[in-house]
């Protein structure tokens, strides 16, 4: 698929309905892209690729996204280690635990499931984890590789939102990008993702003004605010690609709850050319993505080289 902004337009214009970008099945494909490579490692390194997990506290959103990341890390043949600590533990725990990690050779990748106690600086916690491990790509070494266009590990989830983007458009060059969010986790990294492909990039947040004139000049539009349906239709212009990062629980008319995305999809399908849903767009990425790190971060300990389809740069030619 790789369709030019004038038959996106076209198609809009048309009445037609944006083309849901199905990230469940993007994701399904990526984790057996993983799933292909691990004999090859376990041939070569006579031992699988290791991720261990660090939960701190009792947080249920967390619990939910560390079982699945064990479940995930197992489906695909690696090693998935689970460290649960109280939520008492003390910063001295937590980084005794990092750096016990940091030496164990059966651990390529390392994530601390944020965010953390608030008594727990989780700027000191990411600062100890081997960089070569941070397949989360939050220490500062790796954030300073992105910047610099240098191989790192790139954040799960603006990975994720990028493999979907050139899925949907090929070539993202030239294009004008406004990323609504600047968090380190998604927004700043998913502008300089963007800058990376040759887009002009427009960061917004809370504080910018006239914040619809300016999404509605984005070809591309990656929103990661956690604002229920804030981004309306009539923000979005015709035929743009739109990323929903957004997953909000939100009252429904039957008294349950639901979850809904930051863009308010009924009325966004009916403008833009492509769009992710909430749940199964960005979410299975994000996972998927973190399985594609800690496969990339135990070659580069072995010193094999990176698995078929996997090698930093080459989701530029996954279509
Ligand atoms: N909390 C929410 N998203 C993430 C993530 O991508 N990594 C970690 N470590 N914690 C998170």
């Amino acid at each position: 698929m790789n369709h030019s902004s004038n038959e996106l337009a076209t198609q809009s214009a048309l009445g037609n309905l944006a083309l849901r970008i199905d990230g469940a099945a993007r994701a399904a494909s990526l984790r057996d892209t993983v799933a292909a490579a691990v004999p090859a490692f376990v041939a070569a390194a006579e031992r699988p690729p290791g991720l261990a997990v660090v939960l701190v506290g009792e947080d249920p959103a967390s619990e939910v996204y560390v079982r699945s990341k064990g479940k995930a890390t197992r489906e695909s043949g690696m090693l998935s280690v689970e460290h649960r600590l109280a939520g008492d533990a003390s910063r001295q725990d937590v980084l005794t635990l990092v750096r016990r990690l940091n030496a164990d050779p059966a651990i390529d990748g390392i994530l601390v499931q944020l965010p953390l106690p608030a008594h727990i600086d989780e700027a000191a916690i990411i600062a100890a984890i081997d960089p070569d491990k941070d397949v989360d790509g939050f220490h500062v070494v790796n954030v300073g590789r992105l910047a610099l266009g240098q191989d790192g590990f790139v954040p799960c989830t603006p990975l994720g939102c990028l493999i979907l983007l050139q899925q949907a458009l090929g070539d993202l060059a030239g294009r004008d990008a406004v990323v609504v969010g600047r968090s380190n986790i998604v927004g700043k990294p998913m502008a300089q993702l963007l800058l990376q492909q040759g887009c002009t990039v427009t960061v917004a947040h809370s504080r910018t003004r006239a914040l619809a004139e300016m999404t509605r000049r984005a070809d591309i539009l990656v929103v990661a605010v956690g604002r229920p349906e804030m981004i309306r239709g009539d923000w979005i212009k015709p035929g743009a690609a739109v990323i929903d990062v957004g997953i909000n629980r939100v009252p429904a008319a039957d008294g349950r709850t639901r979850l809904v995305g930051d863009v308010a999809f009924e009325e966004a399908r009916e403008v833009a050319g492509f769009l992710t849903p909430v749940p199964g767009g960005v979410g299975p990425m994000t996972i998927a993505c973190l399985l594609r790190n800690t496969l990339v971060a135990a070659c580069r300990r072995a010193s094999l080289p990176p698995p078929p389809g996997l090698a930093p740069g080459s989701g530029k030619h996954q279509r």
